[in-house]
């Protein structure tokens, strides 16, 4: 052969594996409202950066007559790329090749991956789209899945891992996007479940469908399984790009900064109005957050999820941090097994990644009732302790309004290491409400009293008067400042920069034993 010819067989052969699955097939995906893999690669990294690997690798499998049934790439489509100029490492799951189905060659692609990515310390980004294990191969493939679960794991902590679902993703396969950090799904086209409504059915006698059971909106508002529903494919790989701007490429790694023209010094004199002084009045602390960062822009995670609780990512003066806040719009903001869930994860991750955590606090306890002792609250709740004790990145808290009870020590307060925290005039660091401790500590005076109620309202206006306020905790030093609501950036701003060399550890162990 002339070398002409050798590099004809070579685009031949580039060309066939370009097919995946072959016209037919790529219809079938388009008309179903999805990408295929490639076209998804494509638009997930920067342009012409993608680097393949293996793309000719074929599966083993001699049964089912499967020796004749060989398509390159085996179903999957891996290797690196840039995204915003950073590297990162991706695969994506070729529904058109065996319907995306796993093997042990499609699982060795994956592994080779998740390998690189740990060893050059880069994010990994997996596209699922894929009817699960290969059935032909059986237990095999079973194996590939393990292999892969157990390098999530090790990855864990290590580098930042991405699963969009962009497809079924159905029984143990969806526990590799379980195992990794943020899970995004697209509406209509994408499911997670253990088994189908077929078996559902069977097994319950519960009529559902595949939306209802396992879609964007069961995972991203029911179960807290997904962390970003997104209307179709390209909305979700924009988002995921979106997300790793924030992200630091590694655990030995700070976020990147982002220049912005928005002042530092900016004052927010509407805070003041935001935030109600009656603490019964609710209102939205997402206005509190929006005006705080650069450009008022906010990144909400798990936003149809626990709501009395708001996760997201944020930037102060370039600086990315995780925001943590009690929505008062929401229950009162109180803190629900949910709302600790969400918490406790999403501080963790900011912990494992080095990106600071800014707090916004107004918060009445955490909910009473036999649903949530029975459920767990109390091991749950904890959960939200450990997260915030444990870790180590600089923490900053803004009590807004109320802090009452275990819910003040647990939004990282100075008693969990917390190193700055601010409040405004009108916060209230107390064990409980007032009205609620002058029942229980006053009650037989009230009786007593010639007109009980006038006197209730007098001891309630005292405790008010003695303890609802900031200046109790500022006396003992766990509130290092009370500031005026419109200086909020500026002074979180002051704090993340004299925080920003901060150099904190816990005692050595293999790992702790947080409370699942
Ligand atoms: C082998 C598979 C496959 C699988 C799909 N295909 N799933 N091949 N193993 N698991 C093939 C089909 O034979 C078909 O091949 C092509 O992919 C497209 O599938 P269709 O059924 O035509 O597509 P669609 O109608 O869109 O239905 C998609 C689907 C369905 C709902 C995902 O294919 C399905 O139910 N598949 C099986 C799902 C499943 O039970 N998987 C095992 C789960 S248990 P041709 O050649 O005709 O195009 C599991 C255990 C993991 O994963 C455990 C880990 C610990």
């Amino acid at each position: 052969m002339d070398s002409k010819e050798i590099l004809d067989k070579l685009e031949e052969k580039n060309r066939a594996a370009m097919e995946g699955g072959g016209p037919d097939r790529i219809q079938k995906q388009h008309d179903s409202g999805k990408l295929t893999a490639r076209e998804r690669i494509d638009k997930l990294l920067d342009d012409g950066t993608f680097v393949e690997f293996d793309r000719f690798k074929v599966h083993r499998c001699t049964d089912f007559g499967m020796e004749k049934k060989k398509i390159p790439g085996d179903g999957v489509v891996t290797g690196h790329g840039l995204m915003n100029g950073r590297q990162v490492f991706v695969f994506a799951q070729d529904f058109t090749a065996h319907g995306g189905s796993l093997s042990l060659a499609h699982a060795e692609k994956i592994c080779k991956v998740l390998q690189h990515a740990m060893r050059v310390g880069a994010p990994v980004i997996g596209l699922n789209d894929s009817g699960g294990a290969r059935i032909q191969e059986g237990v095999m493939s079973l194996a590939g899945y393990g292999d892969i679960f157990l390098l999530n794991v090790l990855a864990s902590g290590v580098i930042p891992q991405i699963s969009a679902i962009m497809g079924p993703s159905a029984g143990g396969a969806v526990y590799s996007p379980a195992l990794t950090d943020w899970v995004f799904m697209v509406e209509n086209t994408s499911y997670m479940f253990i088994t189908g409504p077929e078996v559902v059915k069977a097994v319950t006698r519960e009529d559902v469908t595949m939306e209802e059971l396992g879609g964007a909106m069961a995972h991203s508002a029911k179960s807290g399984v997904a962390h970003f529903p997104c209307p179709d494919d390209e909305t979700c790989i924009d988002k995921i790009r979106e997300l790793m701007s924030f992200l630091p490429q590694n655990n030995m790694e700070d976020p990147p900064r982002q220049s912005t023209d928005d002042d530092p010094m900016r004052r927010q004199e509407n805070i003041r109005d935001i935030v109600p002084s009656d603490p019964n009045k609710p209102y939205d602390m997402r206005n509190v957050i929006t005006a705080c960062l650069d450009d008022n822009y906010f990144f909400e995670v798990h936003e149809h999820w626990a709501p009395s609780i708001v996760v997201g990512f944020g930037r102060f003066d370039g600086m990315a941090v995780g925001v943590v806040a009690n929505q008062p719009a929401a229950m009162a903001g109180v803190l629900d097994i949910n709302a600790s869930n969400k918490g406790a994860r999403f501080v963790r991750f900011c912990d494992c990644f080095n990106i600071p955590l800014v707090i916004f606090e107004d918060v009445p306890g955490f909910m009473p009732g036999t649903h949530q002792e029975h459920g767990g609250i109390i091991k749950h709740g904890a959960k939200l302790i450990y997260a915030f004790a444990e870790s180590t990145v600089p923490r900053v808290t803004v009590i807004t309004r109320k802090a009452y009870g275990g819910a003040y020590i647990v939004m990282s307060s100075k008693h969990l290491r917390g190193d700055i925290i601010l409040a405004y005039p009108n916060a209230e660091i107390a064990v409980m409400g007032a009205d609620g401790a002058v029942n229980i500590i006053c009650r037989s005076q009230i009786k007593k009293a010639d007109d009980p109620e006038a006197e209730r309202q007098r001891l309630i206006e005292d405790y008010r008067e003695k303890f609802s306020n900031p200046y109790r905790a500022a006396e003992h030093g766990y509130i290092d400042e009370v500031i005026d609501p419109a200086d909020t950036r500026l002074k979180i701003i002051q704090a993340l920069r004299m925080l920003s060399n901060k150099r904190d550890s816990n005692p050595p162990k293999k790992h702790g034993n947080i409370p699942l």
